[in-house]
């Protein structure tokens, strides 16, 4: 089973956040890519069971350079569906836009046809950075990675 873990990132902040994700999917024992969403092409995205993508928060949505990759994923619409699919963000303070950011790529994500999974707990629609994530986010992070990683195991191999 494999995972992707997409961001951008123009300061480090988001991709911080994607490495302890990723660890958190390895913790697991899933294969997992980890990728900065300039080098991730549409077609790759057929080749994983979960996509898990972060972008800093910006004007309360993802960064265009995600957003292009997901304009350009209509080539495989109606394919990503099944997959499971998570979302992250870094902004700059508290009401920032963060929900709706992660909220825009999950809308992308549905609307591809793909299962989201919820957090009860903290962070109910995915992990959440004010600024550089300190350990307790990148603790979170790692959880996140790790629990998607566990429902992944539990749709697809029962
Ligand atoms: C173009 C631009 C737009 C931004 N818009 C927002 C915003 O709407 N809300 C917010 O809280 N932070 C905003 N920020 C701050 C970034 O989300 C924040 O610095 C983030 O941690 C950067 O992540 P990175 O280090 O992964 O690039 C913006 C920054 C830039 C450059």
């Amino acid at each position: 089973m494999k995972v992707l873990v997409g961001f951008y990132s123009r300061t480090g902040n988001t991709k911080k956040m994607a490495e302890a994700i990723a660890e958190g999917v390895e913790k697991q024992g899933l294969t997992v890519d980890l990728k900065d969403v300039n080098d991730i092409t549409p077609d790759e995205l057929l080749n994983y069971d979960a996509l898990i993508f972060g972008s800093p928060t910006y004007y309360g949505l993802m960064a265009a350079e995600m957003k292009k990759l997901l304009d350009e994923s209509v080539t495989h619409h109606g394919k990503l569906s099944g997959k499971i699919g998570g979302a992250f963000t870094s902004c700059g303070g508290i009401g920032g836009g963060a929900e709706t950011t992660i909220f825009s790529i999950l809308t992308a994500f549905l609307i591809h046809g793909m299962i989201i999974v919820g957090e009860s707990g903290a962070y109910h629609y995915g992990p959440v950075s004010i600024g550089s994530p300190n350990e307790r986010v990148l603790g979170s992070c790692t959880k996140y990675g790790q629990k998607i990683a566990i429902f992944a195991k539990k749709i697809f191999e029962g």
